[in-house]
């Protein structure tokens, strides 16, 4: 029988309902998202269910991460189905404060992050992105004091980013990446996958197609420029916008020759038609 989760909208209500979790020494993990909830979320809530007692899923759209021209207004808004999948999770506790509870009038304090927030991907293309996203995540953690919390590789910039934010704050947050959920034709699982039209979502699978060929060239030894080169025009021809197709240390983000640099990871940001798709794998 799924049991519908407690919903915290405000502070004292989300301490009550932490200090009961945290009854009996139960080891307490938090799920960050935006909502939107896809297979990929509940990998997360799986993950995060087999290595703790109890776990809090947030829920909150934040505006802060988002430049003017991109879609905070229209982001996927799915509460009552949301709510039915972490019941079905047995969630403990939804975390859903509204804008002013996070961001109370006269708010006035970012989180700066260098080292992998500065790599030169998706902090080229989004410059307010890192920033945004670490004082919600600083945030988040602070309020719910969790001893884990999970994030996807699927944002693989943004789980070093916060990796590296909750080690050098001292945050005592262990931050784990779960492996990339996909569709069965290769497509990452994505709350933006819903913009895509019929034939735009036949053609996104080309992403990771690629990031495959490439990754399987550069195992094999080929030249690691030569196979990025040849992955680009594969991914330009199919029809996409490409922002960035990117061979980075795994750990540090920065660039890399040969595999003798590595451990690897391919990284790619590009846009189909208005809807901008990124993804990542290792090599
Ligand atoms: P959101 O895009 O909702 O993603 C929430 C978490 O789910 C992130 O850790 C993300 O990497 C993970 N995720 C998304 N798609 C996935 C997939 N296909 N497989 C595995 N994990 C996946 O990322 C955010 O929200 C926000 O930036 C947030 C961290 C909540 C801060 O606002």
């Amino acid at each position: 029988m799924p049991h519908t989760p407690a919903v915290a909208r405000t502070l004292p209500s989300l301490h009550r309902a932490i200090d009961k979790l945290r009854a009996r020494k139960a080891r307490v993990a938090l799920v960050p998202t935006m909502g939107a909830l896809h297979e990929g979320h509940l990998t997360l809530v799986r993950q995060a269910k087999r290595r703790c007692d109890k776990v809090i899923v947030s829920i909150f759209v934040n505006p802060t991460q988002f430049a003017p021209h991109e879609d905070f207004s229209t982001y996927p808004r799915t509460w009552k189905a949301d709510i039915a999948k972490l019941a079905a999770e047995r969630v403990d506790l939804v975390w859903n404060p509204d804008v002013k509870t996070m961001y109370p009038d006269g708010f006035a304090s970012r989180i700066s992050c260098e080292g992998p927030a500065v790599a030169d991907l998706e902090d080229r293309f989004r410059p307010h992105f890192f920033s945004g996203v670490a004082t919600v995540v600083g945030k988040l953690f602070v309020q719910c004091r969790p001893d884990i919390a999970v994030f996807g590789q699927k944002d693989y910039q943004q789980l070093r980013v916060v990796t590296r934010m909750a080690r050098d704050l001292d945050l005592g947050v262990k931050v784990i990446g779960i492996t990339t959920v996909r569709e069965t034709d290769g497509l990452a699982m994505s709350s933006r996958n819903v913009y895509l039209s019929p034939d735009e979502r036949r053609v996104a699978p080309t992403l990771y197609r690629t990031m495959k060929a490439c990754a399987k060239k550069i195992r094999a030894g080929d030249d690691l420029v030569t196979a990025m080169t040849e992955g680009a025009a594969l991914i330009s021809g199919a029809g996409f916008a490409l922002d960035y197709f990117e061979a980075r240390h795994a750990e540090t983000l920065a660039p890399v020759a040969s595999l003798a640099d590595g451990p690897i990871r391919l990284l790619v940001a590009a846009k189909i038609g208005t809807t901008r798709l990124i993804d990542n794998i290792g090599v």
